[in-house]
């Protein structure tokens, strides 16, 4: 009996001494997995690539919760609004690296007041119960923001539709 636990506190001990580093390590590659992700996602701090097909994707996607916000506002589905709306505003936001990289002060300052338009969107879907009207003001305005900065920087190609920089808007 008492070697059996003497042999299983051995096993024991001999797993623990195994088993540790190779926790570390996963402990360790985890956090420089973290460590990389971190960094990919400030990507402002250090003007990394920030290409205008990066631009290009962002910008899709904005459009496309965008959309969703407007449908969702319509529809009275605030929750579903409130979301779109966080997800538009902070995808919008990382695109003034961009701009901050082209040396765009008045892009930067455009962006800025559409976030800002975000977060008064944001107030009114956070009161109880939503005014309805105000949210649908609140989303006006700020496609008046995105207008705003598409007419100094965007131009649709006419035959195939497609969006892209106004050229020499970038010099
Ligand atoms: C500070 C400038 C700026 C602001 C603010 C801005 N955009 Fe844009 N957006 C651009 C430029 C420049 C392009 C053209 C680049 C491209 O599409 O390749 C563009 C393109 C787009 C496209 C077309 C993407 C494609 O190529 O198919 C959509 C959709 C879009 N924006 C939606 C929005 C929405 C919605 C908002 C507001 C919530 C917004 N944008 C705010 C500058 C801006």
């Amino acid at each position: 009996m008492s070697s059996n636990v003497t042999q299983t506190a051995r096993r024991r001990h001999l797993a623990g001494r195994f088993m540790r580093p190779a926790i570390f390590t996963s402990l360790l590659v985890g956090l420089l997995g973290l460590k990389a992700t971190v960094l990919a996602q400030q990507p402002s701090s250090q003007y990394p690539i920030y290409t205008q097909d990066h631009f290009t994707a962002t910008m899709k996607t904005v459009g496309q919760n965008f959309g969703g916000l407007n449908q969702a506002v319509t529809a009275g589905d605030f929750e579903n609004a409130k979301s779109r709306a966080i997800r538009a505003r902070e995808q919008l936001a990382t695109t003034v690296t961009f701009w901050r990289k082209n040396k765009k002060d008045d892009a930067v300052a455009m962006l800025r007041t559409a976030t800002q338009r975000f977060d008064e969107l944001d107030n009114v879907l956070s009161k109880s119960p939503v005014d309805k009207d105000a949210a649908t003001a609140a989303v006006k305005q700020i496609g008046a923001a995105c207008q705003a900065c598409h007419a100094v920087y965007r131009e649709q190609d006419p035959t195939t539709k497609a969006y892209k920089f106004k050229s020499n808007a970038l010099q």
